[in-house]
């Protein structure tokens, strides 16, 4: 790393993804029942529809696939599919379940219909799966017996339970793992009007006057995504707090978002970084992911799953067989006039 990292020097305001210090407040922002959901409408409307037909047949849930990148609502999901079919939810990850006895255990407690919710599905490692094959599919589980020449295997049955697997890269997944999920669902980015609503939302939790125009101002740089809506907003009204009286107006929130370098389309200089240093040290592009990645001092993973989505889907950056490239919007971003002619075929 060249560098500090920057979730450890405060936190990066822009990252989708979960930090820790800010779990305890995100679980009292979290929606617990699909009225309170915002948006994502025909996910909503889907699973409200097959949790209702469970509930009617007395059946346990098909198991749940859901697909997006992070911070738009998948944990959040999980804990309201769980709290509307009146289950526990028993969460895990894949990095977590390092060995078979663990699933097995946590198969064998879970009660008739309980919701096991798998963050980062993607990462299990292949003798996890191969013990959720026949538990998903049958609920039935293989577990060894003894040691040495004496082991053998035995099949046990465990409840019937529904597996809801969260994933931010469906194309990791195995496609015998994928085959085995009833209902897949795939979350888009938010747009404006929604972020704005879960904004105003947030803000009567957290017990803070905000006006409409912040509100829109919030979600019209938080990504399309509501976990960095709810981090723009509590870092506005911190400033709101301290500087001025805790009420967050127009100018109050355009004071506190300049300061803490979110600009107008909510990329914040960690993004910026990324851009510039196509621009600057590689002529605008192509660049290898890997080689760009040490150019930042950044993991390539982190910059696959965290920075590039959005700058992606706002049309800064192209993904390209050859590598990253930068558009002329890119260009434009950092301030900097597009090359012209026909040299640029990828920009
Ligand atoms: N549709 C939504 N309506 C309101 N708040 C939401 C919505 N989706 C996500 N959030 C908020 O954003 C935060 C991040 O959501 P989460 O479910 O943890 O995302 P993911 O698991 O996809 O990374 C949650 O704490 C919740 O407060
Ligand atoms: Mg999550």
């Amino acid at each position: 790393m060249t560098g500090p990292d920057p979730r450890q020097a405060g936190g990066r305001l822009g990252d989708p993804q979960e930090t820790d210090d800010e779990r305890d407040i995100e679980v009292s922002l979290r929606p617990r029942r699909f009225a309170e959901f915002v948006g994502q409408r025909a996910v909503k409307e889907q699973l409200e529809i097959f949790v209702a037909a469970a509930r009617k047949r007395g059946e346990t849930l098909d198991h749940v696939l859901l697909a997006g990148p992070p911070g738009l609502g998948k944990t959040t999901l999980a804990g309201i599919i769980a709290a509307e079919l009146q289950v526990h939810v028993h969460t895990t990850s894949g990095p977590a379940l390092e060995r078979k006895v663990d699933v097995a255990g946590l198969l064998t407690n879970l009660e008739q219909g309980d919701v096991l919710f798998v963050d980062e599905i993607h990462r299990l490692n292949a003798a996890i799966e191969e013990v959720l094959y026949p538990a998903m599919e049958d609920y039935e589980i293989d577990i060894m017996i003894g040691e040495g020449p004496a082991a053998r295997s035995i099949r046990m049955a465990v409840p019937p339970f529904t597996l809801i697997g969260a994933t931010t890269r469906t194309g990791l997944l195995t496609t015998p793992l994928r085959d085995r999920f009833g209902v897949w669902q795939r979350l888009d980015y938010y747009d404006e009007d929604e972020l704005a609503a879960i904004v105003r939302r947030s803000a009567r939790i957290l017990g803070t006057r905000v006006d409409d125009e912040s509100a829109g101002e919030i979600a019209r740089r938080a990504r399309g995504t509501p976990r960095v809506a709810n981090r723009l907003l509590r870092r506005v009204r911190d400033y709101a707090e301290v500087r001025h009286d805790g009420a967050v107006t127009r100018p109050i929130c355009l004071a506190a978002l300049e300061l803490f370098q979110v600009d107008e389309e909510g990329l914040d200089k960690l993004d910026r970084d990324v851009l510039l240093t196509i621009c600057q040290k590689f002529d605008g592009g192509p660049v290898g992911l890997d080689t760009l990645a040490v150019a930042l001092g950044e993991e390539a993973d982190t910059l696959m799953d965290v920075y590039e989505p959005y700058l992606i889907m706002r049309g800064f950056l192209k993904r390209t067989p050859r590598g990253r490239v930068l558009t002329q919007s890119g260009y434009r971003h950092c301030g900097i006039e597009p090359p012209e002619g026909p040299a640029r075929l990828f920009g």
